[in-house]
């Protein structure tokens, strides 16, 4: 492994503070990332226990935004048509946006976050809450296997990817179809989002890699599609090689092309990466200082575990942003880790009290745009830091 990128000493990006909790001191890790020149796998250095982050308290919800509702289901119309599945598991069912598309017989979900299993378990969704192990694909699937197996965002997080394939593996069927979704590498390394790096984010997978990976275990990707969520993500389908109902189709080999192409096998294309990021940092100081200068008012958008990154590598904190404007119920009234930065309910942006603000959440650029539009047109302004930090 060749470390490429130091993002300073951050905190645990969801573990918001209550104001009682504000002098305590937080626990902080260093968050570096690596390149894996044998398998091209890019991963953070250092790692948190799992039951650290994804427990009983877990904040962010899928449902949430519309962008995410209208993705997960328009995916469902899709793999319905496409793969009729009878039985299907999905790794990571959160708050059950892509479940609740499914009849209840016909897909089980596997959910670690105690708070988010209830919510899925509550509506008689049957819903595991545990981690995805070797263990739980015997319990689920000793007798059956699974047609469909789903994760979105999900398997980057999870450090073992031996015991996650390993099971998958043993739970699928013959002809069965993994669809794995998660943010796209050529993407973050293109958008210089740096910010696609925190303790949950152990992998940010390249199509090189997640191949050489699966084929340790006969699986192999068919499918490959480019997906606007999350800032760049890819949609892969994944067979198992003895599986020839599937045949590989050409976006696979065009996907591959165009990461040999822009270089995510080579070490040079991260180090030139590592230089954009420390740009990136400059560049977004000098606009909060002008704007400071200006006596303007700066608000935050959006109190992503992205920004958490990003505020604490830039050293961002009070004295820039006022306070976060959020839509999610358990971040109200808490405060950003590290950064300490407060988060309020979300109000509709008003330029008479607001100037600028800096678009946390800029994987939701487009909903949130159309959403401020008034705001926009009252000559309200927003920072954004991908690909290069602006004031638009
Ligand atoms: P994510 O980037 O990790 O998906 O998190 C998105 C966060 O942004 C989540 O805390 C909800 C928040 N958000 C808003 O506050 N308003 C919005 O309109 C959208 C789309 C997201």
């Amino acid at each position: 492994m060749i470390k490429f990128l130091n993002l300073g000493l951050q905190p645990l990006a969801n573990s918001y503070l209550k104001k009682k909790n504000l002098n305590h001191k937080e626990k902080k890790f260093k968050l570096e990332v690596a390149f894996n020149k044998k398998n091209y796998l890019v991963s953070i250095v250092n790692t948190v226990p799992k039951e650290k982050m994804f427990n009983n308290m877990y904040p962010y919800k899928s449902s949430e935004s519309k962008t995410m509702r209208k993705s997960f289901k328009d995916l469902t119309t899709k793999v319905k048509k496409r793969f009729k599945p009878n039985f299907i598991i999905e790794i990571g069912s959160n708050d059950g946006v892509f479940m609740k598309n499914f009849n209840k017989k016909n897909i089980v979900g596997v959910e670690p976050c105690k708070n988010l299993a209830k919510l899925t378990k509550n509506i008689n969704y049957t819903t595991y809450s545990e981690y995805w192990s070797m263990k739980l694909a015997r319990k689920i699937t000793i007798n059956k296997k699974a047609e469909l197996i789903y994760s979105a965002n999900t398997l980057s997080h999870i450090k073992s990817l031996n015991e996650i394939f390993r099971a998958i593996n043993y739970s699928l069927s013959e002809k069965g179809v993994l669809i794995l979704e998660d943010p796209s590498l050529l993407k973050c390394i293109k958008n210089v989002a740096y910010d696609q790096f925190y303790c949950e984010h152990i992998y940010v997978f390249s199509t090189i890699a997640l191949k050489n990976i699966l084929n340790n275990f006969d699986l192999e990707i068919f499918d490959v599609q480019n997906t606007t969520t999350h800032g760049g993500s890819n949609r892969y389908f994944i067979k198992k090689k003895i599986n020839k109902l599937y045949t590989i189709k050409k976006s696979v080999k065009n996907e591959i092309k165009k990461e040999l192409k822009f270089g995510l096998n080579k070490i040079s294309t991260y180090k030139i990466f590592a230089d954009k990021v420390k740009k990136s940092k400059i560049k977004l100081l000098n606009i909060f200082q002008k704007l400071k200068k200006k006596k303007l008012n700066i608000i935050g958008y959006g109190a992503t575990a992205k920004s958490c990154t990003v505020l604490n590598y830039c050293k961002i904190g009070n004295k820039f942003i006022d306070y976060f404007y959020d839509t999610t119920s358990y971040k109200i009234n808490r405060y950003l880790p590290g950064s300490k930065i407060l988060i309020k309910k979300y109000k509709k942006l008003n330029k008479k009290n607001i100037d600028v603000v800096f678009l946390g959440a800029w994987n939701f650029k487009d909903e949130i745009f159309k959403k401020e539009k008034n705001f926009i047109k009252k000559g309200g302004k927003f920072i954004i830091h991908v690909p290069s930090p602006k004031i638009i």
